[in-house]
C-alpha cells in the first residue's frame, strides 16, 4: 500500500491521456537539479505525481520537459518507462506547454485528458479520480482549494450563481479578485477536443506575456460550455517552489504515511519521529520506537520491534526480531533475531532465526545460521557462519588483502575466542575452537582447538629493576610483603 496511490478507490472512467508539466527550471529552489527531481520520502516530486496518477490507467502519459531535460529523461526512463516526453524549448507558459504535449498525441482526439504540474507531490488518487468523474458531464473540471494565504496562486472567479467563470493569475488580478481565497491547484480534466480548440485561441495579453492554460476556462465558458471547479483540502494541492515548501510537503506526506500505518495496526511510540517511504511495507503488530527511518524496499513483519534510533534501507525484518540503534542497508534479519545497539549491517547480511548481531558490530555479505551469535565489537565480512556458532568479542574477519576480498567459512557450533583474527580465505570446521587472541591463517579441522599466538613469558621483577620507585614498583613491593 502507499498513502497516495490506492487503486481500489478508483471508480472513474478511463482517461485518454495525462499531461504532466515539468519544463520549468524552479529558480527558487536555487539548485543545479531541475525542481521536479528534488525528492521527498525517497521519490522525486514528479514521481510522486506519476504514482498518484498511475491507478487512473491513462492510455497515454506525456511529461513536458525543458530545463534539465536529460536528467528528467534519465530518471523517468528508469522508473516510468511508459511515459512519453515532449520537449518545450522555451517556457512560454502553461498553455504553450500543454499545446506541445498535445502535439505529441496527434491521434488522440476524443476522451478526457488530465493536466497537472510535476511539482505537486501531495495530490491524491482519490481527488484526481473524483475530478475525472466531475468532468464526465462537463467540458472541463478544475481542482481548487480554499487557502489561508493565496499569494502567487491563480484565483477561482465564480459568478453570482457560484459557477466557475474564469481563473485570474495573481499578477493580473484586481484588488477584489486578490481577496478571493479559493485558488487554482493547477490540476484540470478537459475534454481533449474542447481543449485543443480552446488552446488555439489562447493569447499572451497578460502581465507575464505568456500563454496561460488558465485562459482556456474563460474561452470554454464563452463557448457556452460547462466548466466546474471542485474543492479539496489545501494540503493536497501544495506546489513546491522552494526548499521550505519541499520540507513542508515532506512533513505532510510523512504524517499521511504514518497515520495510514497506525490505522492498519502498526504501533508507533512517537509517530512524529518516524519516517517511512511509500515503498516500505509493514505488517500489523510491527512495533516502532522513537527516531525510526524506513526506506526503499524495507519490510517489517508482525511482532518485530524497531528502534529507537534506527535506519533501515532495503532491509527485511522478520517476525519477533528486535533491532535497536542500528543502521542497516540491504540486510535480512530473521525470525526472533536480535540486532544492536550501535550495529551496522551492510548489503548481503543475512541473519538466520534467533541469530544475534550485538553492540558495535559491523557485518557485510555474511550469512549467519540459526542461533549464531556475534555479540560484541566485531567486523564480519564475506563469511558464512554455521548454526549455533559464537564469535568472541572483538573478532575480525580479515577479508581484504589490499587487493582482493576473500571468504571465510565457519562451521556449526564453533567457538571463536575473543580477539581472533581470521585471515581469509579460511575454513573453520564444525565444532572447532580458536584460542583468544589468535591470528588464524590456516584452516582449522572440525573439533580442533587452534592456537595461533606467541607463548607468554614473564620477566620477573622487571618493574622493580627498570622502574624503581614508581607507583607500580611500590605496589608490587607491597603486594609481595
Ligand atoms: C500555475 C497556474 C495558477 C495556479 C498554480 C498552481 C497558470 C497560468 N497558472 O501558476 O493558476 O494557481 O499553477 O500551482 O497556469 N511549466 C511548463 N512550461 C511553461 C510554464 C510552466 O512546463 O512554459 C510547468 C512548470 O514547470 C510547473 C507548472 O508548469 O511544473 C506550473 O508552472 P508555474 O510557472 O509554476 O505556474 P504558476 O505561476 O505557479
Ligand atoms: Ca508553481
Amino acid at each position: 500500500m502507499t498513502a497516495s496511490a490506492d487503486s481500489s478507490s478508483v471508480s472513474s472512467p478511463p482517461l485518454a491521456a495525462v499531461v504532466v508539466l515539468a519544463a520549468g527550471q524552479g529558480t527558487r529552489m536555487k539548485s543545479v537539479l531541475p525542481k521536479v527531481l528534488h525528492e521527498v520520502l525517497g521519490r522525486s516530486l514528479v514521481e510522486h505525481v506519476l504514482h498518484a496518477v498511475a491507478p487512473l490507467s491513462a492510455a497515454n502519459t506525456v511529461v513536458v520537459v525543458g530545463h534539465g531535460r536529460e536528467l528528467v529523461l534519465e530518471r523517468l526512463g528508469a522508473t516510468f518507462p511508459s511515459a512519453v516526453t515532449a520537449t518545450q524549448e522555451q517556457q512560454n507558459g502553461t498553455g504553450h506547454a500543454v499545446a506541445i504535449a498535445l502535439s505529441a498525441l496527434p491521434n488522440v482526439n476524443s476522451g478526457s485528458v488530465l493536466v497537472l504540474a510535476g511539482d505537486t507531490p501531495l495530490l491524491t488518487t482519490h481527488d484526481l479520480s473524483a475530478l475525472v468523474n466531475e468532468q464526465s458531464s462537463a467540458s472541463a473540471a478544475v481542482l481548487s482549494a480554499l487557502v489561508a494565504d493565496a499569494t502567487g496562486y491563480g484565483r477561482i472567479v465564480r459568478n453570482a450563481a457560484g459557477e466557475l467563470e474564469s481563473i485570474v493569475e495573481h499578477k493580473d488580478a484586481t484588488e477584489a479578485q486578490l481577496a478571493i481565497n479559493e485558488v487554482n491547484s493547477g490540476v484540470y480534466v478537459f475534454d481533449i477536443a474542447k481543449l485543443r480548440s480552446a488552446l488555439g485561441r489562447v493569447g499572451t495579453n497578460n502581465s507575464q506575456g505568456e500563454q496561460y492554460l488558465t485562459d482556456v476556462i474563460e474561452i470554454l465558458r464563452a463557448d457556452g460550455d460547462i466548466v466546474r471547479a471542485s474543492v479539496t483540502h489545501e494540503d493536497n494541492i501544495l506546489g513546491v517552489n522552494d526548499r521550505r515548501q519541499l520540507a513542508t510537503a515532506g512533513a505532510i506526506l510523512r504524517k499521511r504515511i504514518v497515520d495510514a500505518w497506525m490505522l492498519s495496526g502498526v504501533t508507533m511510540v512517537d509517530p512524529d519521529t518516524v519516517w517511512i517511504d511509500p515503498t516500505v511495507t509493514l505488517e500489523p503488530d510491527a512495533y516502532l520506537l522513537q527516531n525510526v527511518t524506513l526506506t526503499g524496499t524495507t519490510s517489517v513483519a508482525a511482532g518485530a520491534m524497531i528502534g529507537p534510533d534506527t535506519s533501515l534501507h532495503d532491509t527485511g525484518v522478520e517476525s519477533g526480531a528486535s533491532v535497536v540503534r542500528t543502521t542497516a542497508i540491504g540486510a535480512h534479519i530473521g525470525v526472533k533475531a536480535t540486532v544492536g545497539p550501535y550495529t551496522y549491517l551492510r548489503p548481503g547480511t543475512v541473519l538466520g532465526p534467533k541469530a544475534k548481531a550485538g553492540g558495535f558490530v559491523e557485518i557485510k555479505a555474511a550469512v549467519l545460521g540459526e542461533g549464531a551469535k556475534v555479540p560484541h565489537l566485531s567486523y564480519v565480512g564475506d563469511a558464512t557462519i554455521g548454526e549455533g556458532t559464537n564469535i568472541g568479542a572483538a573478532t575480525i574477519f580479515v577479508n581484504y588483502d589490499g587487493v582482493a576480498k576473500h571468504k571465510t567459512t565457519i562451521g556449526k557450533h564453533v567457538r571463536i575466542g575473543s580477539d581472533t583474527m581470521l585471515v581469509a580465505p579460511i575454513n573453520v570446521g564444525d565444532g572447532a575452537y580458536t584460542a583468544a587472541g589468535s591470528v588464524i591463517t590456516e584452516d582449522v579441522p572440525a573439533g580442533s582447538m587452534a592456537v595461533g599466538r606467541a607463548r607468554q613469558r614473564n620477566i620477573l621483577d622487571w618493574v622493580l629493576r627498570r622502574r624503581p620507585g614508581s607507583d607500580s614498583a611500590k605496589a608490587a613491593v607491597a603486594d609481595s610483603q
